[in-house]
């Protein structure tokens, strides 16, 4: 696996998979890898004739310091990994090399979809994943690069940068892989003590019965159910509890024929927030 630790070191490497007429398939993140990782890795080999990943904890998306300061850095365990998934290159970054003037992001529009859940509570959050996704995306210049549900905002967010900057590259999506007892993988698991990553199943056991719930009580009274629920599981504290239209992300209180949803989630257990979604 080649480790590319500059901008002039991988668009060297892409210029000799362009010559060699390689489709490239791209997975970026922000290292901590995991098995949920894995799952784009393999939907990207199938894919493409090279895979490429990224590791770069990108400031300008961290709302909070603190946050940005307790993001795992796994770095040589992350090599590791990516080898042993057959990954053919992974590009470091330096900041200097996604931020030349200094690590601040460009605004976006994209069309009221950063306003709902995550937008409302982590301002200038996806400006921050978009400048650097483009930035990205535009060194690399891959064929095809994959993102997995789990972020299905920010899933939903990069499909429409694709589309207003004619970026030519297809954005794929990976489902959501989950724990054994349900919980959803995330780089943020691993600051998880024991007591809580086996309390934490409840963030899935509450979206199944959501998905039992929906069309046969009230919006409202799932609102209650789940807000209950979560009062009483002790160090846990449920931030943001919404069904939305799948394709508007907009919150709805009522159920329209012809309309996808999807039930969201946000949920600090202690100072560490895990975030979940699933189809209804
Ligand atoms: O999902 C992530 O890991 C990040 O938001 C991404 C897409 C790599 C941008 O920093």
């Amino acid at each position: 696996m080649e480790i590319l630790r500059s901008r002039a070191a991988i668009e060297n490497y892409i210029k000799r998979q362009k010559q060699n007429g390689n489709r490239i398939g791209f997975a970026p993140t922000m290292g901590a890898l995991h098995d949920g990782h894995l799952s784009l890795y393999r939907k990207a080999e199938a894919e493409n004739d090279i895979v490429i990943s990224s590791i770069f904890i990108n400031p300008t998306q961290f709302n909070n310091p603190d946050d940005l300061a307790k993001y795992p850095r796994t770095e040589e365990a992350d090599i590791k990994l990516l080898e042993g998934a057959g990954v053919d290159a992974v590009y470091l970054p330096r900041i200097e090399d996604l931020y030349p003037d200094g690590a601040a992001s460009r605004h976006y529009d994209y069309d009221g979809l950063e306003h709902q859940m995550e937008g409302k509570f982590r301002p200038g959050h996806f400006d921050g994943v978009g400048t650097v996704v483009e930035t990205l995306l535009r060194q690399v210049q891959p064929d095809r690069a994959y993102f997995g549900e789990k972020d299905f905002q920010q899933l939903a967010i990069i499909r429409k940068l694709q589309q207003q900057l004619e970026l030519p590259v297809a954005i794929e999506a990976v489902e959501i892989r989950r724990e054994p007892g349900g919980l959803a993988m995330s780089s943020r698991n691993v600051r998880l003590s024991e007591e809580q990553r086996a309390a934490a199943v409840v963030i899935y056991e509450t979206l199944l019965k959501v998905r039992d719930w929906f069309k046969v009580i009230s919006i409202d009274e799932i609102q209650q159910r789940v807000a209950e629920i979560f009062s009483s599981v002790e160090g846990f504290r449920l931030e943001y509890f919404t069904i939305a239209d799948e394709e508007t992300l907009r919150e709805t209180d009522f159920f329209y024929t012809g309309h996808n949803y999807r039930a969201f989630i946000a949920v600090f257990a202690g100072d560490i927030r895990l975030i979940d979604n699933i189809a209804l």
